[in-house]
């Protein structure tokens, strides 16, 4: 927060979420080490994706719309690939041996030395939390002046759990599931794993915590009964979208994520003004924009990091993955964009594939099976049909024939094919690259050409027809004569 300087924002002009982050510096730190075993995989669960994203960046993402002064994740099974999932938004802080949630708060504090205000924890595990929710969390333990606060939902279904314990409706632990009571295992108000904590007050309770549960681990769930037994206030805010903040262990319980983020992303886009005809079978990663009066036609993908623009059609079965497509784009039905792009006014397949970092001009016609593989196609150029451009660069207004393929392989390397402006590629041509088609040529249906072709010119490579007259009448009349010519 840069201070007020005279010409600038006085204190008074500030608003009210500046001044309470002014008041209280906020740290975050996302407990990320655990193996995960419940996903019986390799990789390590935070890596675990939802809409694409793995569940790590969705929990940095929106810890990142607190402007908290510091990030901490605490990292441990698959450190490596968390730290570079992180990047710059966190720092790491690694938890040798996983001796369990509360084990792993303590591994936070070389992060949060010298720190004194508020620290929010969440587990990593907790993908679809709103930055609102956390927002509303801090602001309640904030207004209450409380030690710590819990988030908590109530759930028809808690088991799997930590349930949260009350006396006289105040909060005085959190009991796991493996070591409730059968009373206990009734509650229905659950712990969501995420707290805001006063820093001193989580250190003084760190220290304290002891193993002794069933899990012979560390809980930070436990740092809440030793706060009130300090006399400590400790509060509660009790959510109310269960959804939100639902904990991923299994790959059951993330696949039901998949399902809410994406019913969410859907929402979003439909309120932003795109058109899903069938938003079930639509599927958009996190992440995604889409301009407004856009139509998303049934059981498309829109994957990565695509970008659309406004206006365009997209009809069904199309899967955009890591594509930019322009505004007023057609994109016809089963047709594939991979790492490329297509400007604005654009209409593409159907059944096209464009991919390789392409990019198919303002204006461009691609037709059925047609494919493009790191090649960019110029303005107004058409591609209609049953045509491969490999390693090819095609200037403005050109046509390129029904089944034109270039020969960009030869076994061992790439080569490429550069089309000049305005050049007629007749159907059926073979290009062997490497090899220049220069500006306003020709070359003739069913050419292979091996040579580069002048502008202006008409390259032919290929047999003279003769026709030969009288030929069938006389097979007709000596059928063994057919080697007679
Ligand atoms: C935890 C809570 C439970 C709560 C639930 C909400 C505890 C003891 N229990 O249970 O009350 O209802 O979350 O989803 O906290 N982790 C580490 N190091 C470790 C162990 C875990 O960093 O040594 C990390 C994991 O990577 C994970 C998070 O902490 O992101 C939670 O661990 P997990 O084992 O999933 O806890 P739950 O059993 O779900
Ligand atoms: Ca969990």
């Amino acid at each position: 927060m840069p201070a007020a300087t005279p010409c600038g924002r006085g204190a008074a002009a500030l608003t009210r979420v500046e001044v309470r982050a002014q008041v209280r510096p906020l740290a975050c730190v996302i407990l990320a080490a655990g193996q995960g075993v419940r996903m019986r995989s390799e990789l390590p669960k935070p890596l675990h994706e939802v809409c694409g994203r793995p569940m790590i960046d969705h929990v940095l993402g929106t810890v990142e719309g607190l402007a908290a002064e510091r990030t901490i994740v605490v990292v441990g099974a698959g450190a490596e690939q968390l730290v570079a999932a992180a990047g710059e938004r966190a720092t790491a802080c690694e938890q040798p041996e996983q001796l369990g949630t509360g084990h792993a708060a303590m591994c936070a504090r070389p992060g949060l030395e010298g720190f004194a205000g508020d620290v929010l924890v969440t587990y990593a595990d907790i993908p679809l939390v709103t930055p609102e929710t956390l927002r509303r969390l801090i602001d309640h333990h904030r207004a209450e002046g409380a030690a710590a606060t819990i988030l908590t939902t109530e759930l028809d279904d808690p088991s799997g759990y930590g349930r949260i314990v009350r006396d006289q409706g105040a909060v005085v632990g959190i009991v796991e599931q493996r070591d409730a009571s059968d009373e206990q295992r009734a509650i229905r108000e659950i712990n969501t794993g995420i707290y805001v904590f006063d820093a001193a007050a989580l250190a003084g309770a760190l220290d304290r915590l002891t193993p002794d549960n069933d899990q012979g681990e560390y809980y930070l769930t436990d740092a809440i009964a030793i706060l009130v037994a300090d006399g400590r206030p400790v509060r509660a805010l009790v959510g109310d979208d269960p959804d939100e903040v639902m904990g991923i262990n299994t790959r059951v319980q993330l696949a039901q994520a998949e399902r809410i983020a994406r019913d969410r992303i859907r929402e979003e886009l439909m309120l932003a003004g795109v058109t899903l005809i069938d938003p079930p079978s639509t599927f958009i990663d996190a992440g995604i924009v889409v301009g407004p009066d856009t139509v998303i036609g049934p059981g498309c993908q829109l994957l990565g990091e695509t970008t659309v623009g406004g206006g365009c059609e997209i009809r069904s079965g199309v899967v955009l993955r890591s594509a930019t497509i322009g505004d007023g784009v057609l994109l016809r039905d089963h047709t594939a964009i991979d790492g490329s792009t297509v400007l604005g006014g654009a209409q593409v397949g159907p059944f096209a594939l464009v991919r390789g970092g392409s990019v198919v001009g303002r204006g461009c016609r691609m037709g059925s099976s047609a494919e493009a593989n790191r090649a960019r196609l110029g303005d107004g150029s058409s591609m209609q049909h049953f045509s491969y451009l490999g390693d090819a660069t095609v200037g403005r207004d050109c046509n390129i024939g029904a089944g034109v393929v270039t020969c960009n392989y030869d076994g061992y390397d790439k080569h490429q094919t550069v089309i000049e402006d305005n050049v007629f590629i007749g159907s059926d041509t073979i290009l062997i690259a490497p090899v220049t088609i220069g500006a306003g040529a020709y070359t003739a249906a069913g050419s292979v050409i091996t040579e580069d072709v002048p502008a202006g010119a008409l390259g032919m490579g290929r047999a003279r027809q003769t026709n030969i007259e009288g030929w069938v009448e006389r097979r007709r009349r000596e059928p063994e004569g057919r080697d007679e010519t």
